[in-house]
Parts: structure tokens; C-alpha cells; sequence
């Protein structure tokens, strides 16, 4: 086992190596900011090619304030109101923070956990930590330290916080545009979340801003965000068709996947618990003598934060139907 108490991980972190630390979204591959050779690591453990920057996260919006070199006031606003909280906020970066994290952009991505353990060990170091999520490249998030453990064979130590508690990855946004005396600014949601646009939206209103929602159809995609993504160990088939029997849908795909041993993932049907055991699900469904996942969507899963989780099962998906 692996398993280190958050102590020993402050030790690991503040001696350049690299620890998987829980977070109320998914685990996340941490290493300090400051050691090139830990960010090295981060991405050579992973295999994540090195146009796909981290997510670097901080203890408090004073220690983000430190890694940007412009913090506006709508990022104030919602750095308050959703910090800890799983929102990532893209602003311009300080010249400290390196072009490997950042991949080369000039931005740099922000968050506040809101977990205990990850607080406790992010405020006991000096220094904030780039974490993206401790899985291989392309492959399902990690919401338990044991599926951490299975993803790098205990070759990586991991701090056990339990099952995380939100279970997808952050919403990333960025100011796309601001104008201060106006208290008016765009935004722009790169990836989807618990936090909703509408929530986002909300809480600037609340101050006196007024905003423009950039739609998610019209976004710019995050590098990173690729389109194959979240994939489980055998191949997910997601039914968005309803008036296809099971038999259909056999025959419709029996040709391109093995359907010898068919597992129907089921959805929780309050979306904040359907994102929650949604990875442990695939982890699980998704191991041998099982040849093929399929999900049928229903057409009561309406609203934002099933789109959220739509985002993710279909990037995961190898055939939508
Ligand atoms: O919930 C989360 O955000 C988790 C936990 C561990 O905090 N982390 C996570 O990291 O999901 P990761 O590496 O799997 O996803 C990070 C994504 C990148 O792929 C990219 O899309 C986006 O964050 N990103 C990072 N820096 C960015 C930037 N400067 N501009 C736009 N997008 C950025
Ligand atoms: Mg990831």
C-alpha cells in the first residue's frame, strides 16, 4: 500500500515529490509549483502531453493572488463566493509561474479545494500545488484513493480523504471580457461542473454586475479538453435514442464492440449523486469478464447540471447512438 497520512505528504511535497491528494471533485496528482522536476514528473507519471497546462490549486485567494499578474474584481466576487469550491478561475499569470504548467498560455488556472485534508496540507505548505487529476492520460478520474492506487499500481503515494463527494472535475471559466466602470464583463464556462453557469451568473448579479452568459456551444474549447477523454477500461456505448429496443442496440454496435458480456450502467437520478458515483460506476462496470458498457440517456435529464454529466459520458463514450 501507499497510503501516506497528509503529514508525511507535506514532507513528500516539500521534497520535490509528487503525492495524490484528495479533493471534493476527483484525487489529484499534486507536486509544488516551484519544483520544475515535480512538475516533470506530474506529466511524465500521467503521460499527459505537455499542451494540457494544470490546474494549480492554493490554500486561499490571497495565495492566488500571488501566482496572477491582474486579478479583477468579478474574479473577486466569485473566488468569494465559490472558494473552497470546485470552480477553476483562468486569469493572467505571474511571470513565476512556469510555461510547463501553463502549458506556454499566459493565463494560468486557479482553485480552491473544498475538502478538509486538502486544505489542511495545502496550508501547511509555503508554496501552492499544480494537481491535475491522478489518472493516466485520457482515462477515468479517480474519486477513491483505491482507484488511485489501481490507476499507478501503488507506485504513487495517496493521501486516503475517502470518496470524493462532487465526483467531476471542476467548472473551469475565465473573464472573457470586463469593463469595470460598467460593472459589466462576459463569461465564458471552458468545462463544465457542479457549478453551474446559472449559479455563476447569480452571484454576479448579486454584487451589481451585469453579465453576458458566452454560450457553451460557441466556446472555445480548453486545451486539454479533448474529445476522447473519462475513457473506462472497456469500450462505453451511450443510447441518446430512446426508441431503440435492447436487441437494436446489440445489433447496431455488435460489429464494432465484443457484446458477449453487456453491463447496463444506470444512473442515479438526482444528478449531484448520478456525478458522484458516476467514475466509480465506470471503474467498476467496466472490469473483466465485462466486453461493453452501455448507458441509456433518459430524456427527463434535462437542465445544466445533467448536461455536466452528459459532457463527460459522452467524451468517454467510443459510440453515441
Ligand atoms: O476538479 C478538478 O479540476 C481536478 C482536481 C484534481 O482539482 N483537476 C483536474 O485537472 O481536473 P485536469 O488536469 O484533469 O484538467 C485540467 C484542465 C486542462 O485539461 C485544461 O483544459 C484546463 O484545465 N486548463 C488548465 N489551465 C488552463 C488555462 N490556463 N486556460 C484554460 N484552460 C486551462
Ligand atoms: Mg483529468
Amino acid at each position: 500500500m501507499s497510503v501516506v497520512p497528509a503529514g508525511e505528504a507535506v514532507e513528500l511535497l516539500n521534497s520535490k515529490s509528487i503525492v495524490a491528494i484528495p479533493t471534493e471533485t476527483v484525487y489529484g496528482l499534486a507536486g509544488r509549483i516551484d519544483f520544475p522536476e515535480a512538475i516533470e514528473n506530474i506529466f511524465a507519471t500521467k503521460q499527459r502531453p505537455s499542451f494540457d497546462p494544470l490546474i494549480v490549486h492554493v490554500a486561499d485567494i490571497q495565495q492566488a493572488k500571488a501566482c496572477v499578474s491582474d486579478w479583477n474584481p468579478a474574479l473577486q466576487v466569485l473566488a468569494t463566493d465559490f472558494w473552497p469550491g470546485p470552480l477553476t478561475l483562468i486569469a493572467p499569470k505571474a511571470p513565476h509561474i512556469s510555461d510547463v504548467i501553463t502549458a506556454g498560455l499566459d493565463t494560468v488556472a486557479l482553485r480552491c479545494p473544498n475538502h478538509e485534508v486538502a486544505l489542511q496540507i495545502l496550508k501547511k505548505m509555503d508554496q501552492p500545488v499544480a494537481a491535475p487529476s491522478a489518472n493516466m492520460f485520457s482515462k477515468t478520474s479517480p474519486t477513491s484513493a483505491a482507484h488511485v492506487e489501481s490507476e499507478f499500481h501503488g507506485r504513487v503515494p495517496v493521501v486516503d480523504g475517502g470518496p470524493c463527494q462532487v465526483g467531476l472535475e471542476s467548472t473551469i471559466c475565465r473573464i472573457t471580457s470586463i469593463d469595470e466602470s460598467q460593472q459589466y464583463c462576459e463569461v465564458q464556462v471552458l468545462r463544465r461542473g457542479a457549478v453551474l453557469p446559472s449559479d455563476i451568473q447569480r452571484k454576479l448579479n448579486a454584487k451589481g454586475w451585469k453579465v453576458t452568459l458566452i454560450p457553451a456551444e460557441k466556446n472555445v474549447i480548453a486545451p486539454g479538453q479533448l474529445k476522447i477523454h473519462y475513457r473506462p477500461a472497456i469500450p462505453l456505448v451511450l443510447v441518446k435514442d430512446n426508441s431503440l429496443s435492447d436487441k437494436d442496440i446489440v445489433n447496431k454496435v455488435g460489429h464494432q464492440v465484443d457484446v458477449q458480456n453487456i453491463q447496463w450502467l444506470k444512473l442515479n437520478e438526482s444528478p449531484a449523486l448520478a456525478a458522484r458515483t458516476l467514475y466509480s460506476q465506470l471503474r467498476e462496470l467496466g472490469q473483466a469478464p465485462a466486453t461493453v458498457l452501455i448507458c441509456r440517456w433518459s430524456k427527463n435529464w434535462t437542465g445544466e447540471f445533467w448536461q455536466s454529466i452528459e459532457d463527460r459520458l459522452s467524451r468517454a463514450s467510443q459510440i453515441v447512438l
